[in-house]
């Protein structure tokens, strides 16, 4: 911390002090804990802003993700969500959309940006987005387009979701984990808003308790190969053509394209096309990049798994 985020932060506290704003316990130090000296505007108040923390549940992102404004349109807007389905997924999309917008992160959600010199400018950028009138826009943008037929989406494990599927005919598009790190790691601010809250957040990603987590067995070093020959298994006995994605290089949870291929070839004949893509780097190299999310230049490699036919 230099002398310019003290002095920032100093400002911040200084600012919250001497105003009424209403859940200004909200706006949480940088280590993630209450400021020591906040009081309640009525000083006769005298509840634990900490316990008023959480109580409140997903109010755990103000200060940290999103501006104290921003954090309470979202409070309010999820605790107004309508309870028919097809209304509450709607809103909820436009809802996780806008919050994706404004969170002041490098692109998802393991850390918020820290108010250094390099990352002020994408914080102030981020927060000034006025999240009524995005999602206003959002659920314009999503109501635009009506379906003729009816999909459906399924919320659930590839290896939940292919056992004993019949998927003949089908295509099967395949984007698997490539890093070892979990990626429940980096989106559990969206998913948190998702399903109305985490129990308790912490540390400076205001992350929920690792229990909570969803890991994967793709992302694992040690399980990675077991994973795959496992999804390969489902995919050929569900009788669809898959398409999977995956980087040319060996990645760290173990595998590359190559291996996977090899895999793939023990039940498919398989078919390999390299494209040019951008990967990100999952926060790797970020600060170099003054906070902002970064990419590495990396050849993507296109499978197509084909159901062997019958001789
Ligand atoms: C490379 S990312 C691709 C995500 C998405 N296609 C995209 O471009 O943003 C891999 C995704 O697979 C998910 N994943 C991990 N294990 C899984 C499993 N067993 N079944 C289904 N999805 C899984 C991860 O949570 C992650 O979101």
């Amino acid at each position: 911390m230099d002398v310019r985020e003290t002095t920032l932060q100093a400002a911040v506290g200084a600012h919250l002090a001497g105003t009424h704003i209403r859940r200004a316990h909200r706006v949480l130090q940088g280590s993630g804990t209450v400021a020591p000296g906040l009081r309640w505007p009525d000083a006769s108040d005298g509840r634990d802003p900490r316990a008023d923390l959480e109580a409140e549940g997903r109010a755990s992102y103000a200060g940290h993700y999103f501006s104290p404004h921003q954090a309470s349109v979202f409070d309010g807007l999820y605790d107004a969500l309508p309870t028919s389905p097809n209304e509450r997924d709607v809103l909820l999309a436009a809802l996780l959309a806008t919050a994706s917008d404004c969170a002041a992160a490098p692109g998802h959600t393991a850390q918020p940006f820290q108010p250094t010199t390099t990352a002020l400018p994408h914080i102030v950028a981020a927060w000034r987005i006025d999240p009524l009138a995005r999602v206003r826009r959002y659920i314009e943008d999503l109501t635009a387009v009506v379906p003729r037929r009816q999909g459906c989406a399924a919320k659930t494990t590839a290896e939940e979701f292919l056992n004993d599927a019949d998927l003949r005919g089908a295509v099967v598009f395949c984007d698997p984990p490539y890093s070892e790190v979990q990626y429940s790691r980096f989106y559990h601010v969206l998913e948190g808003m998702a399903v109305g809250g985490w129990p308790s957040v912490s540390g400076s990603g205001r992350a929920p308790e690792l229990s909570l987590r969803f890991t994967s067995a793709f992302s694992s070093r040690r399980h990675s190969t077991a994973a795959f020959a496992a999804l390969f298994e489902s995919l050929r006995k569900s009788g669809a053509t898959a398409i999977l994605t995956f980087p040319n290089h060996l990645c760290s949870n173990g595998q590359s394209a190559a291996t996977l291929a090899t895999l793939a070839a023990e039940q498919f004949d398989v078919n390999i096309q390299l494209l040019d893509g951008r990967h990100s780097s999952l926060g790797a190299n970020a600060s170099s990049l003054g906070g902002r999310v970064a990419h590495r230049d990396v050849a993507e490699a296109v499978l197509v798994l084909r159901p062997r036919s019958k001789r």
